[in-house]
């Protein structure tokens, strides 16, 4: 009788460690495709925005800024919580603001360089994410 009650507990156990650790996989592989639509949108805009600064559509330099800024407030966005990794999202927040502050006051060479900023933002926030992931 005790060795039955051993056993089931013992299965208990087993079950519930299975649950979790089920359950914690499911959450993970959730979490991500939610971080990658943002990432993916993140690339959408910043294409529809070079599009714009190539064409000089100004409304649409403004537009595809608003969207940039807006993803980068989002909750999916903030997926590293580090200090540097809010210095990154600010530099590229600024980037982003400077293009469209170019864009209205119709300057294409300011908005261009605001692009170039961007861009240059996106390439080191990457670069950094990279080491840090190496270090873990
Ligand atoms: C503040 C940091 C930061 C900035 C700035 C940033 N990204 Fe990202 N990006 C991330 C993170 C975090 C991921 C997810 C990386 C991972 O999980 O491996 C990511 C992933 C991506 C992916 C998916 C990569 C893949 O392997 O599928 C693309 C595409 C992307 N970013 C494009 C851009 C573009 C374009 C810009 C600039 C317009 C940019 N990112 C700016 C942090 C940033």
């Amino acid at each position: 009788m005790k060795g039955v009650r051993r056993i089931s507990v013992l299965g208990l156990m087993v079950s519930l460690t299975v649950i979790l650790v089920w359950g914690s996989r499911w959450l993970d592989a959730k979490e991500k495709k939610k971080v990658n639509v943002v990432m993916k949108k993140k690339l959408k805009y910043a294409q529809a925005a070079l599009k714009a600064v190539a064409r000089q559509d100004f409304g649409e330099i403004s537009g595809a800024a608003a969207s940039l800024t807006a993803l980068s407030h989002q909750g999916d966005w903030q997926v590293v919580k580090h200090e540097q990794y809010l210095t990154y999202s600010n530099d590229f927040r600024r980037a982003v603001a400077a293009m469209s502050t170019a864009a209205k006051s119709k300057n294409i060479d300011g908005a261009a360089l605001g692009y170039v900023q961007m861009t240059l933002s996106c390439v080191n926030c990457h670069k950094w994410i990279r080491e840090v992931r190496k270090t873990e």
